[in-house]
Order: C-alpha cells, then sequence, then structure tokens
C-alpha cells in the first residue's frame, strides 16, 4: 500500500498496520476496557445531519479560527501525543513542520520523544504544551519554566489520566516503554523491516521532557505504570489554580466533560477546556465529547474557549462540533496513523485532506466563514 492511495482515516489506519510492530499498532489504535467509548466517539457525528442553505456566493471560503489568542488557518490541530518517534524515526519533528505548513497549532507531549525546545524551533506555529502533573512537584515546576523560556504560547493540563486506562490490548501484547527486544520483539523486527531500519539507523529512544527527574535504569515502564506511579491522583482544582496563577498565560485543561468542571475551570482563570475522553483511552462508558458539547457551551462558550477532542475523521465531523460552538477540533490518531504510514509526508498528506474537507463541506453548507456554521444547521435525531 502507498500514501497515494490513502484517501481518509482508514487507509491511513491499514497502511499504518502493515508496517508497524502489532505492539505498537495497538497501542494507538487500542482504548479501554470494551472500546465502547472509543467506537461512540465517531459514530457520535452520524446521529446529527447537516441542514445545508445554497446559492450563497462561496467562492471564497475562510476556515481561519482563533482558539487562547492564537490564529489558527484551520480548524482543526494536531492533539499533543506520546511516543511518536517510535511510531515513525521523524515523531514530532514530522509533526510540527506538518502544522507548521498547514498554520496550525501542535502540540508537545510530556512523553514527547524529542524536547519542547526543539519543536519550538521547527515550528513558528502556535504550540502547546500538554503537561502531566507528576507527584515530583520539582518536576511540575520545572516543565512549566522550560516551557516558559522556549516560548510556548499555551499550558494544556490533562486532567483524566491520573491513574491508568484499563487498555487490555496494551496488557495482551506487553507493550512498553522503550519498546521491549524480547523474542516477540525481534519477531517484529523481522517482519517489519521498513519500520525496523528506522527504528534501528536513527537516534536511540528518548522521553526529553521526563529524563532529568525519571529514571528509566533501562527498565520497562508500561503506559499505565506511568500513570498510576508517577502522576498525582491528588491533584485539586487547589493545585491547578496555583499553576493557572504561575504560568499566566493561556492555559487549559484537557478532559473536562462536566458542566460544574466547565465553570469551575473558569473560575480559577482557565482559557480553554478540551472536552475529551482521551480517545476512549481512559474511561470506557464515559460520554463522547461531541454528545456533551453543545451542554457545555451553553453553560460557558461566552467565558471560556471551547475545543473538543475525539473520533473526528471527517471534515464534516469538523464542521457539526463548529456549529454546536467548539472553536477548534483536536486531531489525534487521525494524524498518528499517517505519521506512523509515511512520516512528515504522510501527516502533510492528512492535514491537506482535511483541510481540502473542511472547505468542500462549509461551500456545501453555504458558508463563508466559521462563524456562519451555527446550530441552524443541525438537526439531532431521536
Ligand atoms: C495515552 C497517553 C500517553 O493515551 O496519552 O497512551
Amino acid at each position: 500500500m502507498r500514501l497515494t492511495d490513502c484517501y481518509n482515516f482508514h487507509d491511513f489506519r491499514r497502511m499504518a498496520k502493515q508496517r508497524l510492530p502489532g505492539p505498537i499498532f495497538d497501542y494507538i489504535d487500542g482504548a479501554a476496557d470494551d472500546e465502547v467509548t472509543y467506537r461512540r466517539n465517531t459514530a457520535a457525528f452520524e446521529n446529527c445531519d447537516l441542514v445545508p442553505d445554497v446559492l450563497r456566493g462561496v467562492a471564497d471560503v475562510d476556515m481561519s479560527v482563533t482558539v487562547m489568542g492564537q490564529k489558527l488557518a484551520m480548524p482543526v490541530y494536531c492533539s499533543p501525543t506520546a511516543l511518536q518517534r517510535l511510531f515513525h524515526h521523524q515523531g514530532e519533528r514530522a509533526v510540527a513542520a506538518a502544522a507548521a505548513k498547514y498554520g496550525t497549532m501542535f502540540g508537545v507531549s510530556s512523553l514527547g520523544t524529542i524536547s519542547l525546545e526543539e519543536a519550538r524551533q521547527i515550528s513558528s506555529g502556535p504550540q502547546v504544551y500538554q503537561f502531566y502533573f507528576h507527584k515530583d512537584r520539582g518536576l511540575n515546576r520545572e516543565m512549566m519554566a522550560r516551557a516558559k523560556t522556549a516560548g510556548v504560547q499555551a499550558m494544556m493540563l490533562t486532567v483524566d489520566s491520573i491513574t491508568g486506562g484499563n487498555r487490555e490490548r496494551d496488557k495482551r501484547t506487553g507493550f512498553s516503554i522503550p519498546f521491549k527486544l524480547n523474542l516477540a520483539g525481534m519477531t517484529q523486527f523481522a517482519i517489519k523491516p521498513s519500520w525496523a531500519i528506522g527504528w534501528l539507523t536513527h537516534e536511540r529512544f528518548a522521553l526529553p521532557q521526563l529524563e532529568s527527574h525519571v529514571k528509566m535504569d533501562g527498565g520497562a515502564l508500561s503506559i499505565s505504570r506511568y500513570f498510576t506511579e508517577m502522576l498525582d491522583p491528588s491533584m485539586s482544582w487547589n493545585d491547578v489554580a496555583e499553576m493557572v496563577q504561575a504560568w499566566g498565560g493561556q492555559f487549559c485543561l484537557k478532559g473536562i466533560m462536566s458542566v460544574e468542571d466547565a465553570k469551575r475551570a473558569v473560575e480559577i482563570g482557565c482559557t480553554g477546556i478540551v472536552l475529551s475522553n482521551h480517545g476512549g483511552r481512559q474511561l470506557d462508558g464515559s460520554r463522547s465529547a461531541f454528545d456533551q458539547l453543545a451542554e457545555i457551551v451553553d453553560a460557558v462558550g461566552d467565558r471560556i474557549d471551547v475545543m473538543m477532542d475525539g473520533g473526528v475523521q471527517r471534515g464534516t465531523h469538523v464542521l457539526k462540533a463548529l456549529s454546536l460552538g467548539a472553536k477548534a477540533v483536536g486531531l489525534g490518531r487521525y494524524y498518528l496513523f499517517p505519521l506512523a504510514a509515511a512520516g512528515q509526508p504522510g501527516v502533510e498528506r492528512a492535514l491537506e485532506t482535511m483541510r481540502t474537507e473542511i472547505e468542500r463541506g462549509m461551500k456545501l453548507m453555504g458558508c463563508t466563514s466559521v462563524s456562519q456554521l451555527t446550530r441552524r444547521n443541525l438537526r439531532f435525531r431521536a
């Protein structure tokens, strides 16, 4: 399969599956428990229909949005995700460069495999730093200071991962970081040669955001153990309020779902929230962000920038979320499979596909700007 054969999410996913060792594919593709929430995230968009207007003069479409003070050329951004150099040796470098090319925001994760400083050199566009609240408060302070010095525009604290989700695919495959070179791992090297050559001929796996504080000791850490052992489950609204004060800039919480919490985020001075269930990877059975979006926008949408992520595979999914009041929409697996499949050209092709779909969709909806997308043009099925 070639990159030019990829026209949508499913094509990129199939190509990634061909190229990746099974445990790595399953780490990206998998979710918690029965993966009900993972499936629901995309299905939710299908309960909602678009009602287009016609004859509106749509020769020129402006799909730019402003979110957390950042102007994005398109209303989607690359959500911060972990371990990208494990998926393709270009990793975060490819994603940062592709995001810059398409004028949009991207994020570097606490579990990123290049440093947030290096990412800042690659893209001059908006960058968020995805932050986990570690038990080690010194590490938390150091991470914020580094992000500030590097010129990262927005802090994004993930609040839905204070313990590991039950990812049974990872349990079955024994997925851990760094990817273990046991017998099963070596078999993967043999049967997935293109991935293996990239992995073996490029710099060693590293977690530069964590390495000054975390001793990997050559041992392997599962994602679940990282969440459970290193993150602080006692994290409270007071802790976060202090961080928001200390940062003194754009600060958003990723993983907010309830109206109550959205209001608290406003009260402690956050400038954004991301409705998210972590791609179905944490609490299975939790509601999809799209289903929950209207309630949250109605409660706080005039006081804070509401974003959402989860299950977005099509330009029309983005149009539906924007019509309900989201300011921008995050992509995760949507760009990770293309990264795994083909590196930077893959991510660029995915963003180009999304850009084209959004533009076409806006024209067919009779809209020339994102502000014209409203609930008037949506109907929910009973
Ligand atoms: C995950 C974390 C690392 O979902 O974001 O695997």
